[in-house]
């Protein structure tokens, strides 16, 4: 006889961090959400259909709304988890401490779950200095991780080399078309985690209409952005699709209930053209 797994939200997954700390492996990205009533109804609905890790920064212009949605639910705050991260505008250490100070009151919140250096903005040279204030916000107890995005291996060795703590993440590009398995191994032999940015592809790619994934998708009956996100979770990555559109925001959490094949997920894989949609790290300098 054959055994479906059943549809059951309560079967999300976590990783454990490398300081203990257990975070949702799925969550909700929020950049691009406009502040006011289009991002808390986003979080809105993403927490009422079993999301607990949302994902903000500083530059997103969000924190606000993300914190209202946050104060309206009637999940406990414990069993949230909130990114946000600080902006390449405010790196330094003290700037950074104060940068953290206002995302809070943004946020009104009085833990962060995790806290990211956005862009190592290698022309700035400040990661270090920030890097130390988050070390810092860490040993008060104020944030339960620290982490990175955008870190090349590059950035990452002379955090390693000089920091305390080692990153518990990095958020970076990542999807079928730019599946980074260099960094990814890199931040694996280092027991860092890596977080799946534009996992989709982002807004204006058409990663969405490869005519694989949507074979693929009929399969299982489910659409090519479930089976990109499922991709991403067997992969071991943490995965924080962006939407506004509350049939997506639940459509893109009803993938615990069916597993792609070794067969599919090594065509998914073959679909790498080391493309990215966004900005080059070695490269990005915006402030
Ligand atoms: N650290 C960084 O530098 C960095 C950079 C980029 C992104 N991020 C984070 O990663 C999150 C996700 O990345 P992203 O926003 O770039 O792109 P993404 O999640 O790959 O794609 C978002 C786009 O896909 C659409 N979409 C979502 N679910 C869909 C579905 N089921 N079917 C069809 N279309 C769907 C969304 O439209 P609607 O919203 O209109 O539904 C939106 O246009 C961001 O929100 C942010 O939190 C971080």
């Amino acid at each position: 006889m054959l055994l479906f797994l059943k549809e059951d939200l309560s079967m999300q997954p976590s990783i454990t961090l490398n300081n203990g700390v257990s975070m949702p492996q799925f969550g909700l990205g929020v950049w691009q959400a406009q502040d006011g009533e289009e991002v808390e109804t986003a979080v809105t609905t993403a927490i009422d259909a079993g999301y607990r890790l949302i994902d903000t920064a500083a530059v997103y212009g969000n924190e606000r709304g993300v914190g209202r949605a946050i104060a309206r639910s009637k999940v406990p705050r414990e069993e949230l988890f909130i990114t946000t991260k600080v902006w390449n505008a405010d790196q330094g250490y003290d700037q950074t401490l104060a940068a953290f100070d206002k995302s809070m009151q943004r946020l009104g919140l009085n833990y962060l779950d995790l806290y990211l250096i956005h862009w190592p903005v290698p022309a700035k040279d400040t990661y270090l200095d920030s890097w130390r204030a988050l070390e810092k916000l860490y040993a008060e107890g104020k944030v339960r991780a620290i982490g990175v995005s955008n870190f090349l291996p590059e950035h990452l060795e002379r955090v390693l080399n000089e920091a305390t703590i080692v990153p518990a993440v990095n958020q970076i590009e990542l999807h079928p078309r730019f599946a980074q398995k260099n960094l990814r191994e890199f931040c694996k032999s280092r027991h860092i985690a890596v977080e799946s940015y534009s996992p989709l592809g982002g807004s204006g790619g058409d990663l969405l209409s490869e005519p694989l994934l949507q074979q693929i998708g009929d399969k299982y009956g489910k659409s090519a952005a479930q089976v990109i996100l499922r991709w991403h979770i067997q992969h071991g990555l943490i995965v924080i699709p962006k939407s506004v559109t509350p049939a997506r925001i639940q459509q893109n959490i009803d993938i615990f209930g069916f597993a792609l094949s070794d067969g599919d997920m090594m065509s998914i894989d073959a679909l790498n053209t080391n493309s990215r949609v966004g900005s080059d790290p070695k490269t990005a300098n915006f402030t």
